[in-house]
């Protein structure tokens, strides 16, 4: 009943965007809260806008672990719970961070910055992961709905113009920077990629909640300028 929802939810959003793939079931267990749970979060059914990222970035963060798991297995032969093995595997990617995100020291200004600005920053590196991993259609619905979630993430700044977007030239530095100069590096940097985006994405995700929540409790005072 609850993915119905979810579906009916993501229909409605998709609605208003032609052209817009719709592939595969909804993922309902994405986010790493009591997964069993995890469908009945969504709040009273409101569809204002508001309301559509939350379910949107649910899929998202499930579309990507699942594209994760499946290039893990498939490119590199191993079990799923053999990823573990390559954590150790890392590249400077953006992180939503203790800094200004975090419970303890939020500031949503600057914190919703920085969720922009990782955002648009995976969308790029999305390309990589389009070009060296093509099997999978799935990469077009990640990059179409990261940029959703960027955008209302931006909407929800009170500067929106701090969130100035990467230039052709920054974008194209970005990928040339990515380790890729044989085919083990580059599967490896599908992997950690998608690996990071996943956990960039749970972050987000929890901390554009707080500011929803936040903005519900004083809904005058919080909204965007
Ligand atoms: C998975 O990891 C285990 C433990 O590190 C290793 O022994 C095993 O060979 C790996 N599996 C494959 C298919 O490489
Ligand atoms: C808390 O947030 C402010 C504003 O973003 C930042 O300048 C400061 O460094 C943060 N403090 C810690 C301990 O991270």
């Amino acid at each position: 009943m609850c993915s119905q929802r979810l579906r009916s939810l993501l229909a409605l959003l998709l609605l208003s965007v032609p052209g817009a793939p719709v592939r595969g079931a909804p993922c309902s267990s994405a986010v790493g809260e009591p997964s069993e749970t995890s469908g009945d979060e969504i709040p009273e059914i409101s569809v204002s806008p508001a309301a559509k990222w939350e379910p949107l970035t649910r899929m998202l963060i499930c579309d990507v672990i699942n594209l994760r798991d499946q290039q893990f297995v498939e490119e590199f032969h191993e079990p799923k719970e053999n990823m573990s093995n390559y954590k150790e595997n890392t590249l400077p990617l953006p992180h939503v961070g203790a800094r200004d995100c975090s419970s303890s020291n939020f500031s949503k200004e600057s914190c919703l910055q920085r969720i922009s600005h990782g955002l648009q920053v995976f969308a790029v590196y999305l390309q990589f992961v389009e070009s060296e991993y093509a099997r999978s259609g799935k990469a077009a619905d990640i990059k179409f709905r990261t940029k959703i979630l960027s955008d209302h993430v931006i909407h929800r700044m009170k500067n929106p113009q701090l969130a100035q977007e990467l230039d052709s030239d920054a974008r194209e530095l970005q990928l040339r920077a990515l380790p890729a100069a044989s085919a083990w590096d580059r599967k490896s940097t599908v992997h950690v990629l998608l690996r990071e985006f996943a956990s960039f994405l749970k972050d987000a995700y929890r901390a554009i909640r707080h500011v929803e929540r936040q903005a519900r409790r004083r809904p005058a005072a919080n909204r965007s300028a």
